[in-house]
C-alpha cells in the first residue's frame, strides 16, 4: 500500500501548504482592510457637524461624543431651552452650540443654517445627521390623522427639509449626510401604523 501512503503524505503536505498560504493571505486582507477602514482616524479639528433631534436618544448621545473627539457639533434640539438643551450644553466643551429646530418648519431651518452658517468661522461641514424623529399614535383605529401628518411631517419630510437647505454647504465642504431611521422603515408592527407611513 505504498501509493496510498505517498497520496495520504501528499494530501497532508498540500493541506499544510494551503494553509499556511492562507494565514499569508488572511494576514495581508486584513491588514487592509484594517488600514484602510479602521485605522484611518479622522482628525476633527476644523470639522463641524450639525445634527438633529439632540434634545434626547440618539442625538443626545451623538453629540457627546463627536463634542467629546473634538469635532465643532452643532446640536438642534426641538427645546433649545428644555433640560435636555441644558444638560447637553452644561456637560460639553465650549465647542457645542445649542441651535433651535423644528425640523416640520421651513423657517425654522432656515433659521438654523443661518445660525450655522455665522457660527461656522474657520470649520468646515463636515457632516449633518438627519436623526430627529418621532413615533405617534397605535393603529389606524386608535391615531388620529394628525398622529399620522406628525409622524411623515417630522421623520420623512424633516431630512428632506434640513438636507436641502444644507446642500449648498455640504457640496462646498464636500461632506456627508447620515440618516437615522428607524427599524420600523423595514418591518411592520401591529399598531406602529404612523410610523410606518412614513
Ligand atoms: C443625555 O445623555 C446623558 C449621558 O448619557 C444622560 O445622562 C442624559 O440623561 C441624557 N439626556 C436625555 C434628555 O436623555
Ligand atoms: C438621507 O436623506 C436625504 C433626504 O431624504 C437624502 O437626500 C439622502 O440621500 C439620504 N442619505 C442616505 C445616505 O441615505
Amino acid at each position: 500500500m505504498e501509493l496510498g501512503n505517498d497520496v495520504s503524505t501528499f494530501r497532508r503536505t498540500y493541506k499544510t501548504v494551503f494553509a499556511v498560504f492562507r494565514l499569508i493571505f488572511q494576514g495581508i486582507f486584513n491588514g487592509i482592510i484594517k488600514t484602510f477602514l479602521f485605522w484611518k482616524h479622522v482628525k476633527p479639528e476644523g470639522k463641524a457637524v450639525f445634527i438633529t433631534g439632540c434634545d434626547s436618544g440618539f442625538g443626545n448621545a451623538t453629540a457627546r461624543k463627536l463634542d467629546a473627539k473634538g469635532f465643532h457639533v452643532f446640536a438642534a434640539c426641538l427645546f433649545p431651552l428644555g433640560p435636555g438643551a441644558a444638560q447637553l450644553n452644561q456637560e460639553t466643551s465650549e465647542r457645542l452650540k445649542i441651535v433651535g429646530l423644528d425640523v416640520t418648519s421651513e423657517e425654522s431651518v432656515l433659521k438654523a443654517l443661518e445660525f450655522v452658517k455665522n457660527n461656522l468661522g474657520h470649520c468646515i461641514i463636515w457632516a449633518i445627521i438627519n436623526n430627529a424623529g418621532v413615533y405617534k399614535g397605535l393603529s389606524v383605529e386608535f391615531s388620529t390623522l394628525q398622529e399620522f401628518r406628525d409622524c411623515v411631517e417630522v421623520n420623512a419630510f424633516g431630512p428632506i427639509r434640513v438636507t436641502k437647505a444644507f446642500l449648498p454647504l455640504i457640496r462646498k465642504s464636500k461632506g456627508r449626510v447620515v440618516n437615522v431611521t428607524s427599524m420600523g422603515g423595514r418591518v411592520a408592527a401591529p399598531n406602529m401604523t404612523p410610523l410606518h407611513s412614513e
